[in-house]
């Protein structure tokens, strides 16, 4: 492993500025005066609704309009306590408040690695640097991997193992409600999300010097076939379908959900994998936790065919989550998404 800085550090040090690797050419900055709000019909669903059957309906037309028009909505009142959700937010802020050498035990720059800590995007290959530290694990099953995650703080393991679970369940009971409102029935998938893998993301944002000249994440859009998040604060955005980005507001214990681009090209483009990206700002640090959920690797995933007929021919080519991870070792996120190159 290499060693690098990440911003915590930078951020710790108290500098007025930030280094000019983190610098964004004046046309990839976030312009963070002119974000928009989403549009107001988007209200966060209330998923204690489904337990009334006579609701269901509406929800679920709901949920396809947001998925077609954003690819995200937010959930509320959805099972899982705010001590969990908390609970993982403190888990990983202690982690990120760790010293540098105990987070660079877990340093790495392979992606396969199934725990790793890094900063930017890809620290080893990015041009250009991303205010963002991170730690990637994989979490499902959690006996599986849970051994490998830090063992300090003391807690991590319990506080991010209960929200990781919790979460994993939630994605099955959204992935029934998408899946039922894309009329291919609710159990379309689930044999294969049983081969499949859950990820957690687990970034920090530092508080910036400089919020206008740098981004968090550049814009991307997820491979898998869906994320949920939980923000600590604002500063994950969305680009609508009119090219304009839009901040995901703050709903207290809400998460966001987000189609990702297996579910795009099953839907065979009825629903939106929305490109995002992460701003930061110069109050405090953000903490953002992304459950990763994506088919297996070598899954092959294509248009449904029961969403493909005359009228609507496949608008995709097959891809694979490894044919998506060789892209990524092979091309620059800021020119190139690997959905596009299915089309
Ligand atoms: C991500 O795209 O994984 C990051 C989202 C966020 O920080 O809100
Ligand atoms: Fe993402």
């Amino acid at each position: 492993t290499s060693t690098f800085t990440g911003v915590m550090e930078l951020s710790k040090m108290g500098a007025a500025s930030v280094p000019s690797s983190y610098i964004l050419p004046p046309a990839y900055r976030p312009n963070l005066g002119t974000i928009n709000d989403p549009e107001p019909h988007l209200a966060p669903i209330d998923m204690s609704l489904f337990q009334q059957p006579h609701r269901r309906p509406q929800i679920l037309e709901e949920i396809r309009l947001a998925c077609k028009e954003l690819g995200f909505f937010q959930v509320i009142n959805h099972g899982i306590p705010p001590s969990v959700m908390s609970g993982a937010l403190d888990a990983a802020t202690e982690f990120f408040d760790l010293p540098q050498e105990e987070k660079l035990t877990f340093a790495s720059g392979d992606v396969n690695e199934p725990v790793r800590y890094g900063t930017s995007l890809n620290q080893l290959k990015d041009k250009i640097h991303f205010w963002r530290d991170f730690i990637k694990h994989y979490s499902h099953p959690i006996s599986k991997w849970i051994d490998a995650w830090p063992s300090n703080p003391q807690n991590y393991k319990k506080q991010m193992g209960d929200y990781t679970q919790a979460v994993y369940m939630l994605h099955k009971q959204l992935v029934e409600i998408v899946f039922e409102s894309l009329g291919l029935g609710p159990k379309y998938i689930d044999e294969d999300i049983e081969k499949g893998s859950q990820a957690m993301a687990v970034n920090c944002y530092p508080r910036c010097p400089q919020p206008d000249l740098v981004l968090g994440i550049p814009p991307h859009s997820d491979y898998g076939y869906l994320t949920i998040i939980l923000q600590s604060q604002q500063g994950l955005e969305i680009m609508d379908c009119d090219n304009r980005w839009c901040r995901i507001p703050i709903q207290k214990g809400a998460l966001v959900i987000q189609i990702g681009d297996q579910l795009e090209i099953m839907s065979n483009g009825q629903y939106r994998s929305p490109i995002h990206r992460a701003t930061v700002n110069t109050e405090s640090n953000r903490i953002s936790i992304a459950s990763l959920h994506s088919l297996a690797l070598d899954r092959r995933v294509a248009p449904a065919l029961e969403l493909v007929n005359e009228q609507n021919p496949p608008l995709y080519r097959q891809g694979s989550f490894t044919e998506f991870l060789d892209f990524l070792s092979k091309n620059d996120v800021m020119e190139r998404r690997y959905l596009d190159t299915l089309k």
